[in-house]
């Protein structure tokens, strides 16, 4: 697959880059500073990585990665930039952008692009504060691989890689792109932008040769794997899909326990707020539900949840939580969190309804569960002014109610810009529940690498088997003495005594 390079090409929206730059990398800050910054912080985060460690060891001498080129695009954070470096060292060659426009550590970025060894870098492609543009500009460029072959592998984190992958290639086979005018949201009018770009400068073929190269995707998020299963079902799915959420290791520790650390972490880096004695409300009682609530609970804050599942509502019954609507919330609580994966569950007319200076915020990972769109058109229409009280932080004051301080109008809290509040306010999860994710996703990698075209278009969860190993590698760090079966246990229980000890339909 090639491209080529158009001379004097347009800038691209508002990046001021030409659409195909032609860059070894994009990065915020190159100093000496921030690369040694970040390598440090590396080096402190593979101590406390011990799968991916243990991958290096295991697999750095044969390479099994050798031939792969990987595009990822997965917050570029310091854990990231340890997944990034443990691909390379079992023989991928890897290019990066961040899956979210506030989500990157910019001496992260700095020091992959470096080099461990201050050689060697990888190209990313992401900065902290992109805009819009910038974030889809950032996308094609780590899906462009320079010289005749493009990636062969994606590794995605809510799926934006593999959808303009997929929506490329389908407006090529049918033919005409839709009109920007048709986007349903701002950020669908940059992808329908860049795709009508990409036309004038390639041409009609260039989605598709692409995907034909990509020989499958591991996918980190809920809300991701959630796109590729209904891309399955409509029959649209290009390539063969892993989904790394659904691993126990991944969804049952990184949505519930790496939440329960960042989540206030977030809230308190933001604003300062005490959270013990307040009043918050979690939507959502799923894993990354639950991690949230118990992050505020573990702050004495008096958590209730909202929920349409009644099998969570009861869950949330058992540890003594409330389970109430957004409505029954609106006037009384302080805190606001967001952790659905579904769209408009707080909107424009609730916030205007909320007591003086809430918090308002999403861990979820797209940013349409608090109404953002409605609140810029109110600014747009006069009745609300957007006020930043610094990055990712900025205070909305309503112009016409009158429940504020003295009976004028009151104001808002919101943080990340309903953007993921953990990764915009915060640095995401630690270190040691990002490894047992991104063992995950190495082995994924590894899978399909070795693999793929033996699952056909489908999407598949790693073994059991690889689930217990990638447990059992994180144990010494916490000093487990795992009590092993007999064999006569074993064949008491039906298993074998080296497991896996489970049947597939057990949830843990
Ligand atoms: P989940 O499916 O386990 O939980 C979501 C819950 O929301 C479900 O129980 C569902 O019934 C409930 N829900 C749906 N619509 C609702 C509504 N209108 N009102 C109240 N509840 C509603 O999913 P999850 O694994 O918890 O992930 C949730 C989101 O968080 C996804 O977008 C996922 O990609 C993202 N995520 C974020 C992080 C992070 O670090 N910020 C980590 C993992 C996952
Ligand atoms: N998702 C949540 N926390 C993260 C982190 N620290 N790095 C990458 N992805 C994440």
């Amino acid at each position: 697959m090639s491209v080529s390079l158009v001379p004097d090409q347009p800038v691209f929206m508002d990046t001021n880059l030409p659409l195909f730059a032609n860059l070894p990398y994009k990065v915020a800050d190159e100093s000496p500073e921030a690369i040694a910054f970040g390598r440090k912080e590396i080096d402190l985060a593979l101590h406390e990585m011990p799968g991916l460690e243990a991958l290096r060891e295991e697999y750095g001498a044969s390479k099994p990665l050798a031939g792969a080129r990987i595009m990822g695009s997965l917050h570029m954070t310091i854990q990231t930039a340890v997944l990034i470096e443990t691909l390379t060292e079992l023989g991928a060659e890897v290019r990066w952008v961040s899956c979210n426009i506030f989500s990157t550590q910019d001496h992260a970025a700095a020091a992959v692009v470096a080099g461990p060894e201050g050689k060697d870098g990888q190209p990313v492609f992401a900065w902290k504060g992109e805009t819009l543009a910038e974030y889809w500009w950032c996308t094609l460029q780590a899906l462009t691989w320079p010289g005749d072959q493009g990636a062969n592998l994606i590794l995605d984190d809510g799926g934006d890689a593999t959808l303009l992958v997929h929506l490329g290639a389908q407006y090529e086979h049918e033919g005409p792109i839709p009109a920007v005018s048709t986007a349903g949201s701002e950020e669908e009018a940059v992808i329908i932008q860049i795709l009508h770009d990409v036309r004038a400068a390639q041409g009609d073929n260039f989605w598709r040769p692409m995907a034909a190269q990509i020989r499958g995707v591991s996918e980190e998020t809920t809300t991701g794997v959630h796109r590729l299963y209904k891309m399955q079902t409509e029959g649209k799915l290009l390539f063969p899909g892993i989904n790394v959420n659904d691993s126990v290791t991944k969804s049952k520790f990184d949505n519930v326990y790496g939440c329960r650390h960042s989540l206030v972490d977030a809230i308190m880096r933001a604003t300062d707020v005490l959270i013990s004695g307040k009043r918050a409300l979690v939507c959502g009682y799923g894993d990354v539900g639950k991690g949230s609530a118990a992050s505020l609970e573990a702050q004495f804050a008096k958590v209730s949840v909202s929920e349409v599942d009644p099998i969570c509502a009861l869950q949330a019954c058992m540890m003594g939580t409330d389970v109430i609507t957004v409505e029954d919330a609106l006037e009384d609580f302080d805190i606001f969190v967001t952790a659905t994966g579904n769209y408009n569950i707080i909107t424009a007319d609730h916030m205007s309804r909320m007591k003086h200076n809430a918090i308002v915020c999403n861990i979820g990972h797209f940013d349409n569960e608090i109404d953002m769109a409605g609140l810029e058109a109110m600014v747009e229409r006069g009745e609300l002014e957007k006020i930043e009280v610094k990055p990712q932080v900025h205070e909305w004051r309503f112009k016409n109610t009158t429940h504020g301080p003295n009976g004028g109008g009151h104001s808002i809290l919101i943080l990340a810009e309903g953007r993921l509040v953990n990764l915009g306010c915060a640095t995401g999860h630690p270190s040691l529940v990002m490894s047992a994710s991104f063992t995950n996703q190495t082995l994924a990698q590894m899978e399909l690498h070795a693999n793929a075209e033996s699952y056909g278009k489908t999407v598949t969860v790693l073994s059991k088997e690889l689930d217990e190993k990638v447990a059992r590698l994180h144990l010494a760090k916490f000093g487990v003495n795992l009590t092993e079966l007999s064999q006569e246990q074993a064949d008491y229980i039906d298993v074998k005594v080296e497991g896996p000890y489970k049947p597939s339909h057990y949830r843990y």
